[in-house]
Formats: C-alpha cells, structure tokens, sequence
C-alpha cells in the first residue's frame, strides 16, 4: 500500500472511494475485478491481518496490495462499501457497519441466502443497499492465493442501484443480471441448493446418490416443503418445479458436489442459516411447518462450528 502521505485530500476524494469488507474468495475476486478501474481507491476491512490479494484466473495471476485500510480513509466516507461475508459473519461484523457506513454510502451484499439487507437496516436506508446473487466458484489454495474458475456473474434486482453498482466494473466479461422480482431469482437458488446441500453434506456422497429412488424420493420431499415456504414469502414458483429440479438433478455430472458438502469434507463451518436455516425461520414466520429442514439444520449443527 502507498504510504498515507503519499496521498493529498483532493486525491482521495476525486475518486469513488470503494471498500470491501470481507477479501476472502469472493472479495478477493471482487477486488480484482475493481482493481481494473482506475478511478477507484480500493480499500480492504480484515479480521485477519492479509498484505496481499493474489489471484488466478486462467492462465494469469494478479496481485494487489491488500493493507489500503481504514486509517487511510483520513476520515472521507466511502461512496461504496462490498460486503463479501459469509452468513455467520455478520454479527461479527457490526463493528465496522457503524464505522464505515455514512448516508452517501452505497452498499453491495454478495452472499448466498435471503434476507441480505436485513442486518444493515440499523445502518442504512433500505433504497441503498443492493442484494447480490454470485455465480463464481473459486478456491482457495494451500498458499493462501485463491482460484477463480469461471467469470463473475452477478445477478440482482433491476434498477439505479445496480446500475451504478455495474458501472464500477470495466471488465465486458463480468455479467450482472437484473431481474424485476429477484426474490423469486433467489428462492428458485435456494430451494435447489438448500435441498441438494442437505443430502450430499448428510450422505457424504455427491450427486451420483440421487440415483438411488429413496434417495430421489428424500430430494422430492424436502423440494416440495421449501416451495410451501419460498410461494407463502411472495416467490412466484411454477407448478411443475420440483418436477424441473428432480429432471435436472439426473444432468449433472456424478462427481458433482455442493458447497454445504465441500465444507463438511473440508471441517469448515456450513452456511446453514443461509441455506435450510432461514428456510425453517421463514417457515415458522409464515406458520408453514418445515420438518425436513429443521432435521437437516439439527443434525448438521452439531457438526458446525463457526469461524
Ligand atoms: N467461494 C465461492 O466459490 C462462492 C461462490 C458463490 C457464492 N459464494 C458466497 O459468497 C459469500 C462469501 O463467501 P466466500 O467464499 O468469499 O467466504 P470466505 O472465503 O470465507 O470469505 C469471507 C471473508 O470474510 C472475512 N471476515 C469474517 N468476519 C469478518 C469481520 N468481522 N471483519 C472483517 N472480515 C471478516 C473472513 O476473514 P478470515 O480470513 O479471518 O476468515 C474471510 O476472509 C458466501 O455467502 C458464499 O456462500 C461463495
């Protein structure tokens, strides 16, 4: 990072002044794809201490300094803040929502589940925060550097606040879709996700175990409960959806896996309350029974620990 001084007041507040608050594999991608833009200062919020964002993406490798932080915002507000962290994340977090969030910042939510806004709404005006669906697997390697594997997609709902957010970013390759009613958008992902997570993660297997009939018939049941719940929270799910996901289920590769069981291999903490968990809270909030996924959310919670 340039030393503070390097900089003058009229410098910093020339450009669109951009943070990131989380630089694990999705910040650390999001960054990059900042980094592109040269009328933005870039700034990172840890929780562990990180001198270097590296990143691989095909055949190249990117590097940026990772320690521009909030002593060297010099008291100017950010006009962006990105907050990439997991679900389990936030309540840990709340420290720097105080600390970085002014009436001019913009927010942008890049995480998995539902109900992204809800934990700034103590700190920002609902028409400022943009809830982000991200479609980007990347890994993190043993040398600390991650691994992105295909080009950003971003998916949001329509409007000003997206559109601002796209015109951050200068690489024609990163997509954001807006959709009218993103809340639909996201259910359809977590109603699949959540239910395929639940098996593979409880099974230990990947997708080859949806040959098994009882298995399918499991996948079915626990599809069917999450639609109750995604249609009485206002998502606009066709009749034949279950249907859909049970047809598309036989596509996919055997060896395909699942988030909810790549971190239960790995002994990382699940994202449960950003998958069946916030199914069973909105279930209970709508007096929608959830069995299945209240069994998914006890039996795996035992084996969570967050970090
Ligand atoms: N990775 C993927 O391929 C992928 C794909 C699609 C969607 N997503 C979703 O994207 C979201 C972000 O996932 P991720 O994979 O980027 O997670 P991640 O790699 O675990 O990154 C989260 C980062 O947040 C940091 N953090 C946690 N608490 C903090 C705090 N209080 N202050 C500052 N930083 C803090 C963590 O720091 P430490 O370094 O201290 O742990 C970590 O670097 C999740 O909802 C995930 O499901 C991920």
């Amino acid at each position: 990072m340039p030393p503070s001084s390097k900089y003058n007041q009229n410098q910093i507040v020339s450009k669109q002044l951009v943070g990131i608050l989380g630089v694990g594999a999705i910040g650390s991608v999001i960054a990059k794809e900042l980094s592109f833009n040269k009328n933005i200062e870039l700034f990172f919020f840890h929780r562990s201490e990180k001198k270097e964002i590296q990143v691989q993406f095909e055949d190249k490798k990117y590097k940026l300094p990772a320690t521009n932080s909030f002593g060297n915002l010099q008291g100017n507000q950010l006009d962006w803040l990105i907050i990439c962290l997991k679900e389990y994340h936030f309540e840990g977090a709340k420290i720097w929502f105080e600390k970085l969030i002014f009436p001019k910042t913009k927010i942008t939510v890049i995480r998995n589940g539902m109900e992204l806004k809800k934990p700034l709404l103590p700190y920002a005006k609902e028409d400022r925060i943009l809830e982000c669906m991200i479609d980007c697997p990347v890994q993190k390697n043993s040398n600390g550097s991650y691994l992105q594997m295909k080009d950003v997609q971003l998916a949001s709902v329509s409007g000003d606040l997206a559109n601002d957010f796209k015109s951050l970013f200068f690489n024609k390759k990163l997509i954001l879709q807006q959709f009218e009613y993103f809340k639909t958008v996201t259910w359809k992902k977590l109603i699949e996700s959540a239910s395929l997570g639940a098996i593979t993660c409880l099974t230990g297997e990947t997708c080859w175990i949806f040959e098994k009939k009882e298995i399918k018939n499991w996948y079915q049941k626990i599809l069917e409960e999450s639609i109750l719940v995604a249609r009485a929270d206002g998502a606009i799910i066709p009749i034949d959806f279950a249907l859909q996901l049970l047809k598309k289920v036989k596509t996919y590769p055997k060896e395909k896996g699942s988030s909810m069981l790549t971190d239960r291999l790995m002994g990382r903490p699940i994202e449960l309350g950003a998958k069946n968990g916030v199914i069973s809270k909105l279930g209970e909030k709508y007096k929608i029974p959830t069995p299945l996924n209240d069994w998914v959310c006890l039996m795996l919670k035992f084996t969570n620990r967050k970090s």
